[in-house]
């Protein structure tokens, strides 16, 4: 059987080889996606230069609470709520990463401004928290910026949600677009797996082969954060996305992104398991941090009745054996030499990603001292960036 080869021209390679490629010092709209009319508007084309109004004057109290109060007056003028229950799902999801992009830096930007807890919440407003309580409503989920929101349902193709202006927009774009692709390569990737583990007759040669692929893709693409990244204009876009300073919460981090999780558990979840059983208690216990969907199917793969509830299943408190059934090793174990040596491979491109990430992480977030996103203040980041090898971290 032939395999398509991912090295086919695709617009998704294009994107891949423009990412970090600093030629642009300005975003290209292609096509504007606004479901929330004035409100979309103001977040894609004037919110950065707003931030930047607020970091170059001395008044940056008043300067924070006149966004604010800008904000709830454009919210005031329509029926947003309303609006927003009634959009289509996607739609609805770029609408969700307006929302939470604009209480994320209403927070955020009332922190640098040294606003207290009381004022900060003034400065929100009722309108802004409403609308932002209702969007989590409607798609359960964490009640500040999500992975997803930042990730998954920014359009950051054709017309990016960005909080800085310029060539640190761009790179802003860039980082999002490039954790976008690889989410993109990795759904490939589980859905090649399940293929493997859940259809009786399922081509494994194929299905590893695709998988393999998808994960080559995926580290060339960490690869050009690795090597191509500015650290400055890293450092320019990250401020805005740390933990909100007023809740106890965690900020949107890769940690959250469930395809991660759904990947590693398919094809390495009970050596995981034997090896770092912590991976699977953070990933429950953080469960409100990870999309949905996702997140309930694999809980759904790894509980005895197929439910997902969230709830730590009773394998993980040592009450039954790890349920090896929910990965792709019960059908490999029956196959060839050679079926076994390409599944070994796709190990192999899971185990390199995770390593260069490691790498990448300490690169530009531990070594330069940046405040981190998504660990906990007790955790060990050295725990949570090794919680998925099996052997010794370089
Ligand atoms: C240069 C780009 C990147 C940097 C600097 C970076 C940084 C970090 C940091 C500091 C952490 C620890 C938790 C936190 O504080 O957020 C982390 C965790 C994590 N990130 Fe990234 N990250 C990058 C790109 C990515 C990409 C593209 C993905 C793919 C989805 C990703 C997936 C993860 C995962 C899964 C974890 C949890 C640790 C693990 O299971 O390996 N990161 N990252």
């Amino acid at each position: 059987m032939n395999v398509p080869s991912y090295s086919a021209a695709s617009p998704d390679q294009r994107a891949v080889r423009g990412i970090f490629s600093h030629l642009a010092d300005r975003i290209d709209r292609r096509l504007r996606i606004r479901p929330l009319g004035i409100i979309s508007d103001f977040v894609a084309d004037q919110l950065p230069h707003r931030i930047a109004e607020i970091k170059n004057t001395e008044q940056r109290a008043e300067a924070v609470k006149a966004l604010g109060r800008s904000i709830n007056a454009m919210l005031a003028a329509g029926d947003y709520e309303a609006h927003l229950l009634n959009l289509t799902q996607s739609e609805f999801g770029v609408a969700k990463t307006d929302i939470q992009y604009l209480l994320n830096i209403v927070y955020q930007m009332s922190a640098f401004a040294g606003l207290n807890h009381y004022d900060a919440e003034l400065t929100v407003g009722e309108r802004l928290r409403r609308i932002a309580a209702l969007s989590c409503e409607r798609e359960p989920s964490i009640d500040v910026l999500s992975y997803e929101d930042m990730i998954l349902t920014n359009p950051v193709e054709s017309d990016p949600r960005v909080y800085c202006l310029d060539s640190a927009g761009v790179e802003e774009r860039d980082f999002c677009l490039g954790h976008q692709l690889i989410e993109r390569d990795l759904q490939f990737a589980v859905d090649t797996l399940l293929e493997l583990r859940d259809q009786v007759g399922a081509d494994a040669r194929w299905c590893l082969t695709l998988c393999l692929e998808r994960l080559e893709s995926a580290n060339y693409i960490l690869t050009r954060f690795h090597d191509h990244m500015s650290p400055d204009l890293f450092g320019e876009f990250r401020e805005f996305y740390g933990k909100n300073p007023y809740k106890n919460r965690l900020a949107p981090s890769g940690r959250f992104s469930a395809r991660v999780v759904a990947v590693s558990v398919l094809l390495m979840g009970e050596e995981i398991f034997r090896k770092k059983p912590q991976f699977y208690r953070d990933v429950y216990r953080l469960s409100e941090y990870y999309p949905r969907g996702c997140i309930g199917a694999v809980f759904g793969w790894l509980s005895s009745d197929k439910r997902s509830t969230g709830a730590q299943p009773g394998w993980l408190r040592g009450k039954a054996a790890f349920p090896k059934i929910a990965t792709v090793s019960p059908v490999i174990e029956r196959k060839s030499t050679q079926i076994r040596e390409l599944y070994a491979s796709c190990v192999d491109a899971l185990d390199r990603f995770t390593r260069m990430h490691r790498k990448s992480a300490l690169k530009y977030t531990i070594e330069p001292g940046r405040p981190i996103a998504g660990v906990e203040a007790w955790e060990s980041m050295d725990a949570v960036l090794s919680q998925r090898l099996l052997t010794a971290a370089d």
